[in-house]
């Protein structure tokens, strides 16, 4: 009887041992890479090497903002091309950002929610040696809101997906061929945390960033072997003017902090969170939790977010 056991054990123990043995493999490999990113990172990518200009679409505020600023902090990338809405706010910061780092700056004032800029951004990008374009413009809901509620839905739909989507597709048609003649270029698109999963009540801009999510990932295969990287950055919260959270935390953070943490990931990973905290976030999110409940959680805390902004403005 014994022996027989035995023999029935024999093949359970290798099934066993075969599937610890795995398990350490793939938590050493995790603790590993995890190391190479989030602590050695990968500092030295922004070099004169890439190219001189580094464009920033919707730089006059939060993170594009501080992407414009430690884009032109490294050494070696001189100039900085800065696209916003407001052409009175470019000057401010391109004046400030001048008496910082003492760089030239070139600004172009376009909105986004337009389809018949590009031509004018073309101009100004002519002959231009870009080693790095940061499509960071975007909107969101000024609240949570129900589809079929949202105020003004014919334009809101139409501002959001030009902005959001249509920016993205075109800036990367006018600055992907030298990139690639050149064999030389970073792309850096700014998705979102609401792209890895459904946002109920913010459907629209969770929508528009799983598309810059898709876009950048298979864009980045096809270009890869060009020597091009394409990164699709998905943060969680940032402390912006687009959050209006204005006590930053760990989970929270300034954009300065968060841009600091993503640009070290640049050329390490394609898809990224940017940043330790919100890859943990993104990790129980899209690893552990079912889909279900991050949508169903999702709902209700956008349903009292929304229950909280029309009481307070009925207030008002
Ligand atoms: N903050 C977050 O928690 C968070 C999280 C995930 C993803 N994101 C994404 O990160 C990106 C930046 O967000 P943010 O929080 O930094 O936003 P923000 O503080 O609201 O800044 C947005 C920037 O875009 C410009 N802009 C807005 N609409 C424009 C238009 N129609 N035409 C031209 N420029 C326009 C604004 O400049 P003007 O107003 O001067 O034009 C400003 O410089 C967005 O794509 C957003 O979806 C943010």
């Amino acid at each position: 009887v014994e022996e027989t056991l035995r023999a029935a054990e024999a093949p359970l123990f290798w099934v066993g041992a075969c599937t610890v043995a795995s398990l350490a493999l793939w938590l050493l490999y995790r603790l590993v890479s995890g190391f190479r990113i989030w602590v050695l990172g990968n500092g030295s990518l922004l070099s004169p090497k890439l190219g001189k200009w580094a464009v920033v679409t919707g730089a006059t505020d939060g993170i594009g903002k501080s992407y414009a600023e430690e884009v032109r902090a490294a050494p070696g990338v001189a100039l900085a091309w800065q696209i916003s809405r407001s052409q009175e706010k470019l000057a401010d910061v391109a004046a400030t950002l001048k008496e910082l780092y003492s760089v030239e700056t070139k600004t172009i004032a376009v909105d986004f929610g337009r389809s018949d800029i590009y031509s004018k951004i073309e101009e100004g990008l002519a002959g231009l040696e870009i080693g790095v374009l940061v499509n960071n413009v975007g909107v969101s809901y000024s609240y949570p809101e129900y589809y079929l509620h949202i105020p003004d839905l014919e334009n809101f739909i139409t501002n959001m997906i030009h902005v959001n989507v249509t920016s993205v597709c075109q800036m990367t048609r006018l600055v992907l061929p030298r990139m690639a003649d050149r064999s030389r270029g970073v792309i850096l698109n700014i998705s979102s945390a609401s792209g890895m999963y459904p946002v109920p009540l913010l459907t629209v801009y969770s929508a528009t960033k799983a598309f810059v999510d898709f876009f950048s990932r298979g864009l980045q295969e096809e270009y890869r072997r060009q020597g091009i990287i394409i990164q699709s950055v998905l943060p969680f919260f940032v402390a912006t003017k687009m959050t209006r959270i204005r006590k930053p935390t760990l989970d929270k953070p300034t954009p300065e902090r968060y841009v600091a943490a993503e640009l070290s990931t640049v050329g390490l990973q394609s898809q990224t969170n940017g940043y330790f905290p919100h890859a943990v976030m993104g990790w129980v999110t899209t690893k552990l939790v079912p889909s279900s409940i991050v949508i169903f959680l999702g709902a209700r805390m956008n349903r009292l977010q929304r229950t909280g902004y029309l009481q307070r403005r009925r207030l008002r």
